[in-house]
């Protein structure tokens, strides 16, 4: 029997603290103006003290799975898109899917910074259709403030914290139709210095005694050549968007909803020209909440979907670009 697979459920979830640029300009050398002309970000939110990535993905996946009208004991395997995990281990997937009372099924996180939705759309897909999974839970959390450098204004005006997720179902193709259509992920790890967070192990080395308070929690903030990471995103989200496309048989004008990954106005718009699709057809939630990483692409479905835009049969373009670099683009028919 073959299936596709598809979106049953969509979720989104924002951390109650707003951090706005006029309240950044009193802790950085910046300006609202700068922030507003440069990114278009108005203002991000941030975790509260003691909030974690998990709790987060959780609320997200608690509002997903209502959606779809299902509880976590109906769900076959769970994946956490982060780069800012609870811990080093376990995985924050883990901790989600206990969070939320489930147990027994496979959960675990997938690490492609800002694409990592995308990846992890890819992934689910795959195997759903392989038939493994008939339902998956599918969370972008983030909580990148804890990564900020906050003394960096080059860096820190950029990002903020929250969660997307969707409940997925692999559903026989002769009884519905639509779903995910297909995906293109590309990666090339030698531009990975020109945007990474570095995280520096306590150096532990065997007889040694280690104060782990101090040594385990190591360091990582968020580096990043900002000039060369707006060119290369262009570029690469340029041409995946042809890539998928092509792949898949669809022709530009097709699409009707572009979800891009949220992280600077000018970056979103230069694809949106590319494809020359009108903007009022791109999702935009870059202002509201900066770049929260693999949260992003969910968050912008999210946004468009509360708002009933999407309509049975829609095409919807996802697409993102990410440290490392890794990149890639999802096509899906809307079918809810
Ligand atoms: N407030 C005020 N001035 C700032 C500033 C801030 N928050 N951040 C940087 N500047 C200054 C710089 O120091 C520089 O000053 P100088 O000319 O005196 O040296 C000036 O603004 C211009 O910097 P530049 O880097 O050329 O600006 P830009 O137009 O390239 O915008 C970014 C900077 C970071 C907004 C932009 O490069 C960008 O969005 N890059 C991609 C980032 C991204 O999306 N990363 C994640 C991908 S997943």
């Amino acid at each position: 029997m073959s299936v596709q697979t598809h979106i049953i459920g969509v979720g989104g979830y924002l951390p109650e603290r707003i951090l706005s640029n006029e309240e950044l300009s009193t802790m950085v050398d910046t300006s609202d103006a700068w922030i507003r002309e440069r990114t278009g970000i108005t203002q991000r939110h941030i975790v509260s003290e003691g909030q974690q990535t998990s709790d987060l993905g959780a609320a997200a996946a608690q509002q997903a799975l209502d959606d779809a009208g299902i509880s976590i004991h109906d769900i076959d395997a769970l994946l956490v898109a982060t780069t800012t995990p609870d811990m080093i281990f376990p995985s924050t997937a883990s901790i989600v899917q206990y969070k939320l009372g489930g147990k027994g099924f496979p959960a675990w996180d997938i690490q492609a910074v800002c694409s990592g939705f995308v990846y992890g759309l890819a992934q689910a897909d795959g195997m759903m259709r392989s038939g493994m999974f008939k339902r998956v839970l599918l969370i972008g959390a983030e909580s990148m403030s804890r990564i900020v450098d906050w003394t960096d204004r080059n860096t820190c005006v950029l990002f903020g914290d929250g969660s997307g997720a969707v409940v997925l179902e692999a559903v026989a193709t002769d009884s519905k139709e639509g779903g995910v259509i297909g995906s293109v992920l590309h990666c090339d790890g030698s531009y990975r210095h020109l945007l990474m967070a570095e995280h520096r192990y306590g150096g532990n080395a065997p007889g040694e005694k280690v104060d782990f308070r101090v040594d385990a929690a190591g360091v990582a903030a968020i580096e990043m050549k900002g000039n060369e990471v707006f060119r290369m995103a262009v570029k690469k989200l340029g041409e995946v968007v042809g890539e998928v496309l092509e792949k898949h048989g669809i022709k530009q004008s097709d699409v009707d909803w572009l979800i891009p990954h949220q992280a600077n106005i000018r970056i979103l718009k230069a694809t949106a020209k590319k494809m020359k699709m009108p903007e009022e057809y791109m999702a935009l939630t870059v202002d509201q909440h900066a770049n929260t990483s693999a949260a992003s692409v969910p968050l912008a479905l999210n946004h468009l979907y509360r708002q009933g835009k999407f309509k049975t049969g829609n095409i919807l373009l996802l697409e993102a670009f990410a440290g490392g670099f890794a990149w890639g683009a999802n096509l899906v028919r809307w079918s809810k």
